[in-house]
């Protein structure tokens, strides 16, 4: 129910996602048993979430990307943990999460004047860099490799956890995104307790994700910076602070799970449609094929039986849905999901990522 629109105009429903994330830590943190729509965590319940992951536990909390299933980043055995609830390949590394810049010496050798100025530019924020890892920064997190991915999230609830961890001696989340393994991210707690279950010890309520898409990561191990994963964060706003735009990645660059051809896949096969196509297949259409559709300019048209969302049309909107409307999609058992292709253009960079993956056939 949290996801039922009416044709255009689409705007959500979902008042969870109407409200900004992370209105602040003392008006809401329900833990998702209790979760209501609307809700965000409680400075009591963020205060118990700290010591679940001091104690090894995971827990699940929102960012401004999408929401995170967390480990204390010093404990291997609590970040595996994290793999096997995910059923992630060991070998996979995971992003850790700072309560401050100030905590990169820890994490982090050669930090330099690239990552002091993308830091100061957009922490705390939806940017993660790869950095070359400090020695003693767990194999688990790195899958081995000589490197570190390193964010500062916004989302005040992650920021009140992490600050609350660090008073009990912790100094860093691991989390990768709060969903198994090749699915879609997370973008509400909800989400996220249909993903785990109890596989989680608990999961923060911090409402919908603003952005909706996971962070940009810029690799910084090189001597040029490199784009890993577009995200929010542009490659124009990269290469203002950088002073030139970072190179897009290429074959040989690092493993990372969110560069899988395949990965961010519905269960529903997906196909990317351009505008004109989709109005002709949709035209077309023999009465007994079930197809949702992710439509952004098409009309939906007279007699259209199938399931069927009006996508924003600006980009920060329709990446802020994307996710929960392919879920919604997804649920409803059609033989396929068709999604019209948005423009191209720099700021749907992040989106037409996540959709060639999302629609990407084995
Ligand atoms: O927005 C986000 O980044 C979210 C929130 C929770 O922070 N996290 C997230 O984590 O998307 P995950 O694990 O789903 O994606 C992180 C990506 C993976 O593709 C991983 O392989 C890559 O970052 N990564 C992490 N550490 C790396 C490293 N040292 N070198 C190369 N890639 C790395
Ligand atoms: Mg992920």
């Amino acid at each position: 129910m949290q996801f039922a629109r009416a044709p255009r105009p689409s705007r959500r429903k979902d008042l969870n996602s109407t409200k900004s994330p992370g209105t602040g830590v003392g008006d809401a943190v329900e833990p998702v048993e209790k979760h209501s729509a609307g809700s965000a965590a409680t400075a009591e319940q963020i205060e118990r979430a700290a010591h679940l992951l001091h104690s090894g536990a995971l827990v699940a909390f929102p960012t401004e990307t999408v929401y995170g299933l967390g480990a204390d980043a010093r404990n291997a055995d609590a970040v595996r943990r994290i793999f096997a609830a995910k059923g992630r390949p060991a070998e996979h590394p995971v992003i850790v999460h700072l309560a401050d810049a100030d905590l990169l010496p820890r994490w982090a050798r050669a930090i330099g004047a690239s990552a002091e100025a993308l830091a100061q530019a957009f922490w705390p924020g939806p940017l993660t860099v790869i950095l070359p890892r400090a020695a003693t920064v767990l194999d688990v997190v790195t899958g081995g490799q000589d490197s570190v991915g390193l964010r500062v999230p916004g989302h005040p609830v992650a920021q009140a956890l992490l600050a609350r961890l660090r008073h009990l001696g912790g100094d860093g989340i691991a989390a990768p995104s709060a969903n198994r393994f090749g699915r879609i991210s997370a973008t509400n707690a909800r989400h996220v307790a249909d993903e785990f279950g109890d596989a989680v010890a608990m999961v923060l309520d911090g409402g919908s994700s603003r952005h909706g898409i996971e962070s940009t990561i810029v690799d910084l191990t090189a001597d040029e910076p490199m784009l890993l994963r577009p995200g929010a964060i542009t490659i124009e706003a990269l290469g203002r602070v950088l002073g030139a735009p970072p190179r897009l990645r290429g074959s040989q660059s690092p493993r990372a799970s969110g560069t899988l051809a395949s990965h961010y896949a519905p269960r529903t096969a997906a196909r990317l449609m351009a505008p004109h196509e989709l109005i002709h297949a949709l035209s077309t259409l023999s009465k007994p094929v079930r197809i949702a559709v992710l439509a952004r300019s098409v009309a939906k048209p007279m007699g259209f039986s199938g399931s069927w969302i009006d996508a924003p049309e600006q980009s920060a909107g329709y990446a802020q849905e994307l996710y929960a409307s392919l879920r919604t999609l997804d649920a409803r058992g059609a033989a396929e999901i068709w999604i019209e292709a948005p423009p191209d253009g720099p700021e749907w960079v992040a989106v037409n990522d996540r959709l060639s993956r999302a629609t990407h056939r084995q």
